[in-house]
């Protein structure tokens, strides 16, 4: 990978599948248990908060069962060993790329181990239940709200995401069905700026026609084969 120096990764909720995390869109997805408008829209925190904080609650605790995979320590091996840029996007809110020891990361819908406050905009890592009205540590408004970025809201840190993807020389997206935007438009702006393009999913994506490469198979198979690439002398 002579020319290869800038790398931004893209990662969605197949990098944490074989990990046991549902992801949304699939079969047993997160979603199939909820509408979305029910439990990931500000109107609807608004409708029943108890109801989301509830539906974020459950998704916190279950993180304690669950272990990062082949794809999520072979991407933090990346991280470790790659001499040039590298960016690690997720729009996943699990912690399973930080378990695994990534550091060059960064998340883009929120994190479940972390609390927003809507009232002074503090984000505050968080480990347990996080029922509706908790006061906020920084301000002490009652306006604890769990640090997801719900749809319709503006994703966390898309300059820095921007800025990654004009110098990268390469772009790889992994494990995301490529039917949310910004996150979905990624691979056509690293294009434009004439980067590499690859793609390693279990099934064609929305966005699979815009990859130069796409390899089909599971995360954990796939990304340790390609960091090997990626690694070689
Ligand atoms: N290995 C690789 N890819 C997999 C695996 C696996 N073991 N299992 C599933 N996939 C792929 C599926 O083929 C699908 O393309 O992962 C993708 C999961 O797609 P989604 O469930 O839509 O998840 P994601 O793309 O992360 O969703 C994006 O949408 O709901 C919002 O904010 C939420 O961040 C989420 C965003």
């Amino acid at each position: 990978m002579a020319d290869i120096h800038n790398i931004v990764i893209l990662t969605g909720a197949g990098v944490s599948a074989e990990s046991g995390v549902a992801t949304f869109r699939g079969p047993g997805g997160v979603w199939e248990g909820h509408r979305v408008e029910d439990v990931c829209t500000p109107q609807a925190l608004a409708r029943d908060p108890e109801l989301v904080h509830r539906f974020y609650d459950e998704r916190r605790a279950k993180l304690a069962s669950v272990a990062p995979n082949a794809a999520h320590r072979a991407l933090a091996r990346l991280d470790a060993q790659w001499p040039g840029e590298l960016l690690l996007v997720t729009q996943n809110v699990d912690d399973l790329h930080e378990r695994a020891g990534s550091t060059r990361l960064l998340h883009m819908h929120g994190e479940l181990k972390s609390a927003l406050c809507a009232a002074c905009g503090i984000r505050t890592a968080w480990e347990e239940a996080l029922p509706p009205q908790t006061e906020c540590p920084n301000c002490g408004t009652p306006a604890l709200r769990p640090d997801i970025v719900f749809f319709g809201e503006m994703p966390y840190e898309m300059e820095r995401i921007e800025a990654a993807l004009a110098e990268a020389d390469l772009f790889v997206s992994i494990g995301t069905s490529g039917a949310v935007y910004p996150a979905a438009g990624f691979v056509q702006t690293a294009r434009h700026r004439g980067a590499a393009t690859l793609e390693l999913n279990l099934d064609p994506s929305e966005g699979s026609l815009w990859f130069a490469e796409s390899r089909m198979g599971p995360a954990g198979v796939l990304v340790p084969t390609w960091v090997e690439e990626m690694l070689a002398p």
